[in-house]
This record gives C-alpha cells, sequence and structure tokens, in this order.
C-alpha cells in the first residue's frame, strides 16, 4: 500500500489556507502555489541519495557530498498543474519536464487525455506528478497509468489539496506510488468538488472563470 504524507509544517498550512479564501485573487493564487510547491519539494526530495566526490576549496582538497544516481522529471497534470513547476524546478533545476494533458468530462468525472509529452529517458527518472487536486483520483490515476506504460517505476504524486475519495482510488490503482499532500479535507461533493477544498484550482490560476 502507497504511502500518504501530509505536511503539516506551518508555512504550508497558512499559505493553503489563503489560497481557500475566495476573495485571493489570481496572481497571489498563482504565486501561494507556487511556493507551496517549493516546500513541498524541499520535503519529498529528503531521501535523495547522496555520493562522495573530491573538490578543491580555495583552502585545500576535501571530500564532499553531491547528488547521486536517480535524476528527476517533475510532470505537471494540465493545466493546473503547471502551476506547481515553477516552485519545484527552483530547488531542482536541472529537472527535465514532461507534460500530460488530462480534463475531467464534468458530466462523468472521467478524465479525457488531450496530450502526452515526456522526456524521452523518462523511464530512468524519479517522476514528481503534480496536480493541485486529488478529487475523485481519476485524473491522476490516469496519468500514472500513462507513465507505467513509458515503464516509469519510481513515481510520486505531489498534490496540494485531496479528499478521501481521490486518495483511495490512487492506493487501489497504483499502491506503489507514494502521495504526497499539502492538506487533506473531508469529501467531494456532488459535482465532484473537494470540500470545503478551494474551488476550480485551473480557473483560480488561470483566471478564466
Ligand atoms: C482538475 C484538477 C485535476 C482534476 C482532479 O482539473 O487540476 O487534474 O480536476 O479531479 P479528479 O481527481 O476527480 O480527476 P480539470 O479537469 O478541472 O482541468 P483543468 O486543470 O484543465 O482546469
Ligand atoms: N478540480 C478542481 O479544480 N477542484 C476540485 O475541487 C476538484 C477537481
Amino acid at each position: 500500500m502507497s504511502a500518504v504524507h501530509v505536511f503539516d509544517h506551518p508555512l504550508i498550512t497558512h499559505k493553503l489556507s489563503l489560497m481557500r479564501d475566495k476573495n485571493t485573487g489570481t496572481k497571489e493564487f498563482r504565486q501561494l502555489l507556487s511556493e507551496i510547491s517549493m516546500l513541498m519539494a524541499y520535503e519529498i526530495t529528503r531521501d535523495l541519495p547522496l555520493e562522495t566526490i573530491e573538490v578543491e576549496t580555495p583552502i585545500c582538497k576535501t571530500q564532499t557530498k553531491v547528488l547521486s544516481g536517480k535524476k528527476l522529471a517533475i510532470v505537471p497534470i494540465l493545466r493546473a498543474g503547471l502551476g506547481m513547476v515553477d516552485g519545484i524546478v527552483s530547488l531542482i533545476p536541472a529537472a527535465k519536464i514532461g507534460h500530460i494533458g488530462l480534463y475531467r468530462d464534468p458530466n462523468t468525472l472521467e478524465p479525457v487525455e488531450y496530450y502526452c509529452k515526456l522526456p524521452s529517458d523518462i523511464e530512468e527518472r524519479t517522476v514528481l506528478l503534480v496536480d493541485p487536486m486529488l478529487a475523485t483520483g481519476g485524473s491522476s490515476s490516469a496519468a500514472i497509468g500513462f507513465l507505467k506504460k513509458r515503464n516509469c517505476h519510481n513515481i510520486r504524486l505531489v498534490c496540494l489539496l485531496a479528499a478521501p475519495e481521490g486518495i483511495e482510488r490512487v492506493q487501489k490503482d497504483h499502491p506503489d506510488v507514494d502521495i504526497f499532500v499539502a492538506g487533506m479535507d473531508s469529501h467531494l461533493n456532488e459535482h465532484g468538488y473537494i470540500v470545503p477544498g478551494l474551488g476550480d484550482a485551473g480557473d483560480r490560476l488561470f483566471g478564466t472563470k
């Protein structure tokens, strides 16, 4: 069974509360999502392996450590996942970036695919799959399915807000994928929106409503 990590860092909780407020405008919403994503990336990468190298400082030669082995890819689910990329890239500038385009059919709530472009060596990379909202879990589960078809074996799902239904779906479909969230809410409403949630993440991020 995949692990679920809910972040309780006060800075993350504070910023998430500001994002929930319906009076928070697009500019601030975008900035807050970027900041939270950066803070989450700091925690999510805590277990990355290190290797020892030798460097010469202005004073002497010394053994020191740098990141080793596995390279990273960030894969946002379009559209709203785009809002999480910059914050993570600011910490991991060498990461490659893929894109998976999915939208949720408003009637069936089933994900509909419209785009997929991934780094050519994606199967060698640890993938941070990012999407602010994990509601029914249909979109994230489908995106993980695409990545697995491309032979990705090391996938971490990073979301801002999750509903229990979404967590359950991903855990059932993909028990090998760990889930990282900034907040866990109570349930979905009849339209599949997270309650209390923050509304439509894509619309608030891009100012389309
Ligand atoms: C939102 C969100 C997720 C999805 C979550 O995207 O960004 O991708 O819904 O819902 P689910 O867990 O029930 O699948 P949306 O379909 O609104 O597309 P958009 O980002 O293009 O607005
Ligand atoms: N997508 C969103 O943007 N918000 C929700 O609450 C659920 C799905």
